[in-house]
């Protein structure tokens, strides 16, 4: 029988892979840890955890403390960051007793583990963003964004194409530019989002989360924490990346079983949220809004009275988060909200 080629757009393609429901990366293991594929903070340290959980409170402090309001962890992995949360919460049982927390998470593999690890917390495992209730939210996504699929557009002589994978021989897979018309993308995006680029890195599944998400605070407060590994220039580029075993992986090899990812672009972030009428109120890296918030006080307190190799460990876990060759730099954190907000901790 002849083989029929498949094209895919790039956004179609990285889908596939990663969550298809037979054999998508996300939905069949976990990721997560020394016997998966890549660590994310919380897994690093609970420092990192802790940190977070502390700009929550005090964030809902700024808000007036509401009594009621909506935590929404975006994407949780196994679980780890928000049951640290919830265990920093047990000291301050004003926020404990206002907050509804709430996870949005696609992969069932991974709710499952959630389920396990977040055992009688009282979390609702979130099916529409559109259903939570109507208070404020403070929505966290760390490492979420990065792993939606986006579309590629590049420029060649003056013309624009859209990135295809063609799968053109049984497990052989090949890119494909195709001529396309840019200002459909641009009617979609709602600005020029082509304006000074060569290269166009857009995800429409991110963009109609981030609409959603400030329509939310748009209309009752609050706001959206961005934590993830990317870049400030207005200059796109190329960023897609695949790993598998904690090594680099060629995007197109290893279909379903490596992660694919990409970094934020975000002063594309920014234009898109001002185009809701939010604002960037601070964009700062991992290593400043975590030194900003006290880590290395918490480390030192932390370890006081621990023996020296406990402590060589939390300062090790800490240097992973916040040394400039590890995660200091390269990883950003973002803070979306109203306009007219004040709150400016950690930025
Ligand atoms: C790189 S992991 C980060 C996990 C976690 N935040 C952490 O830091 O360990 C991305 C997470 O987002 C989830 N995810 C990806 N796309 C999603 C979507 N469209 N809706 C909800 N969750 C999604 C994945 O299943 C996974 O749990």
């Amino acid at each position: 029988m002849k083989y029929k080629k498949r094209i895919l757009t790039i956004d179609k393609f990285i889908n596939e892979a990663l969550y298809n429901k037979k054999f998508g990366y996300y939905m069949n293991k976990n990721p997560f840890g020394k016997k998966g594929d890549f660590i994310t903070a919380p897994n690093i340290s609970v420092l990192f955890s802790e940190m977070i959980a502390i700009w929550i409170i005090s964030f809902w402090e700024n808000l007036k403390c509401p009594k009621k309001i909506n935590l929404i962890e975006l994407g949780s992995g196994n679980g780890s960051m928000m049951k640290e949360i919830i265990n920093t919460f047990e000291k301050f049982p004003h926020i404990k007793k206002s907050c509804k927390i709430y996870i949005y998470e696609k992969s069932v593999y991974l709710k499952n583990i959630q389920k396990k690890n977040l055992k009688k917390k009282n979390i609702i495992w979130l099916k529409n963003l559109n259903k939570l209730p109507k208070n404020p939210n403070i929505f966290i996504a760390n490492e979420f964004f990065d792993a939606l699929p986006i579309k590629q557009f590049i420029k060649k002589n003056d013309k624009w194409y859209e990135r295809n994978v063609e799968f053109f021989q049984p497990g052989k897979a090949r890119i494909l530019d195709i001529l396309t018309n840019i200002k459909k993308l641009e009617k979609k995006v709602g600005f020029k989002i082509s304006y000074k680029q060569k290269f166009i890195e857009f995800s429409p599944l991110a963009n109609s989360y981030l609409k959603i998400i400030s329509n939310k605070i748009k209309l009752y407060k609050g706001g959206l924490l961005i934590i993830d590994y990317g870049y400030l220039s207005e200059k796109m580029r190329n960023t897609l990346q695949s790993v598998l075993n904690h090594k680099y992986n060629k995007v197109l090899n290893n279909f379903g079983k490596a992660d694919i990812t990409h970094c934020i672009n975000f002063n594309l972030i920014k234009k898109i949220i001002n185009n809701f009428y939010l604002k960037s109120i601070g964009i700062t890296s991992q290593e400043k809004f975590l030194t900003n918030l006290g880590i290395l006080k918490r480390a030192e307190m932390i370890s006081i009275n621990l023996p020296f190799s406990k402590k060589a460990d939390i300062y090790y876990r800490l240097k992973r988060l916040i040394d400039k060759n590890f995660m200091g730099k390269l990883f950003k954190v973002m803070f979306i909200s109203k306009k007219n907000m004040n709150f400016k901790l950690g930025f």
